[in-house]
């Protein structure tokens, strides 16, 4: 089997970065142990615990990488139109006892989630590999980081941002398709996401770049990856497959979630956080999903403590369900025997 140059593992598989919980040291060890590659999440931590958890990182001895959001350029939200979500999520807010008033009123200005602060860690004490979603870093961080010996990776959703990465001075590529778990990592969070095949998204990249790529999206077992490797990635992401794992520290509300057959489906919605994610479709989907205003992180920041109430209290209905389409796939075990299982079926 082809060993991934860009990342250095022999499987072409890699557990990819989930920010918010799911991925944690032992999910990167239990996966990197089994022969893939892992990003860790460094999205929502603060620097000081990224700079904790990389340095225990460096003591396991295989390769890593890890992944942080690019702050978002576009202006924030109307007040208006975030006010007029809030009283709308007024009542599932109200089932946690959640005061939507003091939540719109401790909405940052602005936040950019310690980027600077984890970049200097990062140019400090390098790691393997950085990569980025949600839109394109600076071109002076693209070089630091590579000059400190890091490969950095760029997640792109269409050609256009592969061309935008290849000119910043990216070495590779994460091709996300539509049917990835979680949060889109297009560079445009107004455009609609679609539902096509990672594989589609993969070959277009692929044409028009000189780049190596790491495809996600919508993975479900072995054939899927192969599909990818065929379309042209050097190596295959998978996130939802992992959410189940024993190591993974998925919430027991979401975990759970995931094998209900009270859920049947998944969609991308700006309903949780103001950004395109692919979730569970569950009660809060539905009822908001048309009305979320474009608004990433300040929808973020007005539901979070919504979220994590639901999330402590057992209530699928309310909590953003993170799934990518093949979660049907995702089973309880060791993150090992998702890894395992995928390889023995290449
Ligand atoms: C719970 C969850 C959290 C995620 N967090 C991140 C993240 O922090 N950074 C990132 O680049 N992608 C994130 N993603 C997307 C994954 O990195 C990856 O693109 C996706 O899981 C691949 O699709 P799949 O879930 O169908 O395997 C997340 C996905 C999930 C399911």
């Amino acid at each position: 089997m082809a060993s991934t140059t860009l990342l250095g593992t022999d499987l072409p598989l890699a557990a990819a970065p989930m920010a918010g919980g799911p991925t944690t040291l032992d999910l990167l060890a239990a996966t990197t142990d089994a022969g893939a590659f892992a990003f860790l999440a460094g999205g929502y931590q603060t620097p000081d615990a990224l700079a904790e958890q990389v340095r225990r990182a460096h003591d396991h001895a295989r390769p890593f990488g890890v992944n942080l959001f690019v702050p978002a350029t576009a202006p924030a939200p109307d007040p208006a139109a975030l006010a007029a979500y809030a009283r709308r999520i007024g009542d599932d807010a109200a089932a946690h006892g959640v005061d939507l008033d003091a939540a719109l009123a401790a909405v940052p200005a602005t936040d950019d989630d310690g980027w600077a602060a984890k970049i200097d860690l990062l140019r400090r004490d390098p790691v393997p590999v950085v990569s980025f979603t949600f839109g394109p870093p600076a071109v002076a961080d693209v070089g630091a980081l590579r000059a400190a010996g890091s490969v950095v990776l760029v997640t792109v959703t269409t050609p256009q941002e592969a061309a935008a990465a290849e000119e910043l001075g990216a070495d590779g590529l994460v091709v996300q398709g539509p049917r990835a778990g979680g949060h889109s990592g297009t560079w445009d969070p107004g455009r609609s996401v679609g539902d096509g095949a990672t594989a589609d998204a993969v070959a277009a990249v692929v044409a028009g770049t000189r780049l190596p790529v790491v495809a996600a999206g919508g993975v479900d077992g072995a054939p899927a990856v192969a599909r990818l490797l065929r379309a042209g990635a050097q190596a295959v992401a998978v996130g939802t497959l992992l959410l189940r794992a024993d190591e993974a520290g998925t919430s027991a509300t979401h975990r759970d979630a995931l094998a209900d057959p009270r859920f049947t489906t998944t969609a991308v919605t700006r309903a949780f956080t103001g950004r395109p994610a692919r979730a569970l479709r569950n009660g809060f989907l539905v009822r908001h999903d048309a009305h979320a205003p474009v608004g990433y992180p300040q929808v973020h920041h007005l539901t979070r403590e919504l979220r994590r109430r639901a999330a402590a209290a057992g209530d699928a209905d309310r909590l953003h369900l993170w799934a990518g389409t093949g979660y049907r796939s995702a089973a309880a075990g060791p993150a090992a025997d998702v890894v395992r299982g995928l390889a023995a079926g290449l």
